[in-house]
């Protein structure tokens, strides 16, 4: 039998000890599901399959009227098969930033494992990660490449400021997972959003989204606990810092996995003006921009990295909204 706490302070260490094994419990979930239910590219999916084959001028790659550039006059007014080609292009682009994303992540999540003790579940679990990502990135590359296009990724200055991304786990593990949560909740939100629009997809497309975003759900999971166990135990000030810093991450990766390819306003002669009107000075660009994080931002919110202070950097970098309903969000 276990004997009531006598003190407070030994009520909280019993607390403490709850969640702690709790928290364990998740990890261990997470690692069993990913050894029962995981995909791997070559095996899984039908490259050659004629039904999977791309063809660039397939009208199922066109963007929908519902689309912002999909329903701008100057998009309807390209032919079928330049409006195809630029809606797999987009696709392609998404998937290849994607990919570079993920391998950077890949090496941070090796450089986080490479200090763990022994016993740590972590371990396990990061290494379970690792190798999904593995499969991802395989997964990517070959659809970009299937598509013959001359596909580029981040912009090159970005891509060279990236690279210090896998090192953010030697200065702060809880400001690394933030950077993975900046990555992976916005690929998330748009290819969930791609699958609910009602239309019908190329079954290439499809299923590689579908694999990814089922994969997807344990990473952003593993995440969200990790962070939830961690960070109301950090010493206010550099809790404070993450508070300072991760709305400026989280904005500048939203950008980056929601932002227009350069190299296809080129290839396509994309008038400015039209650019302008549907990335810039659309309200819904910058709604799509929110939403993207939106959980993320929720749990910022629920683990004490918003306070009057911090909110001030959300709403500089333009990622800032109240929740919904007013109060504390509910946990998830
Ligand atoms: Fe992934
Ligand atoms: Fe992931």
């Amino acid at each position: 039998m276990t004997n009531a706490p006598s003190s407070a302070t030994a009520r909280e260490r019993d607390e403490q000890v709850a969640s702690g094994s709790a928290y364990r419990a998740v990890i261990e979930r997470l690692s069993k599901a990913s050894v029962d239910k995981h995909w791997e590219p070559y095996r899984d999916i039908p490259w050659d399959d004629p039904e999977f084959l791309v063809d660039p001028e397939d009208p199922r790659w066109e963007l929908p009227e519902v689309d912002r550039l999909g329903g701008h006059p100057w998009y309807r007014g390209r032919s079928p098969e330049e409006r195809a080609r630029i809606g797999l292009w987009r696709v392609a682009t998404a998937m290849k930033i994607g990919l570079q994303f993920e391998n950077l992540l890949k090496r941070g999540l090796l450089n986080y494992a490479y200090r763990l003790p022994n016993g740590s579940p972590e371990f396990r679990y990061v290494y379970h990660e690792t190798i999904e990502e593995g499969h991802h990135g395989m997964m990517f590359q070959e659809f970009v490449n299937r598509t013959g296009m001359p596909i580029r990724g981040m912009p090159g200055p970005l891509s060279v400021i990236a690279q210090v991304a896998p090192w953010i786990p030697l200065i702060s593990t809880e400001l690394f997972f933030i950077f993975v949560l900046g990555g992976e909740d916005p690929i998330d939100h748009v290819q969930r959003r791609v699958l609910k629009d009602g239309r019908a997809h190329h079954p290439l497309e499809e299923t590689i989204m579908r694999i990814h975003i089922a994969e997807e759900a344990r990473h952003i999971s593993f995440a969200r606990h990790y962070l939830r166990n961690r960070v109301p135990r950090m010493p206010a000030h550099r809790r404070l810092l993450l508070g300072l810093v991760s709305p400026v991450i989280l904005g500048v990766m939203a950008r980056i996995m929601l932002a227009p390819p350069g190299a296809m306003i080129r290839r396509f002669r994309i008038p400015a003006s039209v650019v302008a009107e549907v990335y810039l000075r659309d309200p819904g660009a910058r709604q799509d921009i929110r939403d993207s994080i939106g959980k993320t931002r929720e749990l910022c919110a629920e683990i004490g990295l918003i306070n009057a202070v911090t909110r001030r950097v959300w709403q500089v970098m333009g990622i800032w909204e109240a929740p919904k309903g007013g109060g504390r969000p509910a946990p998830r």
